[in-house]
């Protein structure tokens, strides 16, 4: 395996209207457990070791605060803070160290699309990471909406280390580790969030998931199904401010000899948008919400070019 300078997705920064609300879902519907608080943050751990894959930030709308990757040495941190300088980013802070739970040091920096990327080595992580039924594990994955994702695939091969693993019509799928995809960019109009998947134990949790979050209020909107690249079994959801989130199991497990498939190795048949083909279609609340949260950015004067 190629050595990476970005070994894992560890988790994602949103902000949240009504953060009570959000954080009572995230627990008890979602079934993350809150871990710490902060003023006006709640940050949430999954079973596996990451520190916290989930940080609730209290904000006047929706919106996204951060991506979060695991970094394995503090060195590597000065090398990316190169590369994401040549390779068109800018840098917001760092590297130093972080007054963020689970400490370490990170870099926080700019793609050129404006998405605000935190990296992080030398933090704490859990040692308790028996894997529960119908909790989930990590984030394995967020879809990116892109204006243009040959440039941000292009910045997530040259300036972060990522590798292509499936080109569709509508989306590249990216790796940085065993996972098939960490990140997907997706072909839309704007630079905005599409969705954040949760790792369940196994295909089960992710049933007993759904149903769950039925009786919570919050109906299926797309699946339950198999996705074609990655193979992966997911449903999806519209969770407190309508951020789209999944819950998948079963992903692909890849390395370097993985066949990189293009457009013409994804194609469904007629009226097909998965390997099962029983689930519900994508409703048209899941495909608005796709479309509508955007990235905050970081203050104008902190940004180090
Ligand atoms: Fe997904």
């Amino acid at each position: 395996m190629t050595k990476r300078l970005v070994t894992g997705l560890r988790g994602i920064e949103i902000g949240v209207p009504d953060l009570e609300l959000a954080a009572r879902f995230y627990a008890h519907t979602w079934h993350l457990a809150e871990l710490t608080r902060r003023p006006g943050k709640v940050y949430f751990r999954g079973t596996g070791a990451a520190h916290h894959i989930l940080t609730l930030t209290q904000s006047e709308r929706a919106d996204v605060r951060a991506i979060e990757f695991s970094v394995a040495d503090v060195a590597d941190l000065d090398t990316l803070a190169q590369s994401v300088v040549r390779y068109g980013g800018a840098l917001v802070s760092g590297p130093a160290a972080t007054t963020m739970p689970g400490g370490g040091t990170m870099l926080e920096a700019l793609d050129p699309q404006g998405r605000v990327l935190r990296f992080i080595a030398g933090d704490r992580s859990h040692a308790d990471t028996q894997s529960v039924k119908d909790r989930p594990i990590r984030i394995t994955h967020v879809v990116l909406n892109s204006e243009n994702v040959a440039a941000a695939q292009e910045f997530f091969e040259n300036a972060l280390g990522f590798t292509l693993s499936d080109r569709t019509r509508i989306m590249a799928f990216m790796r940085c580790s065993s996972d098939h995809h960490s990140i997907a960019l997706a072909d839309a109009q704007e630079n905005t969030l599409n969705h954040i998947a949760f790792l369940m134990p196994d295909l089960d949790s992710v049933m007993r998931g759904g149903g769950r979050m039925n009786d919570a209020g919050y109906p299926v909107e797309w699946g339950v199904g198999r996705h074609g690249p990655g193979n992966n079994v997911f449903a999806y959801f519209l969770g407190p401010a309508d951020f789209v989130i999944e819950y998948t199991a079963e992903v692909l497990q890849v390395d370097d000899t993985y066949r990189t498939g293009g457009p013409d190795d994804w194609k469904w048949p007629p009226g097909r948008v998965d390997q099962w083909g029983v689930g519900r279609a994508p409703s048209e609340r899941l495909k608005t919400a796709q479309k509508t949260i955007f990235f905050r950015l970081p203050q104008a004067d902190q940004i180090e070019r």
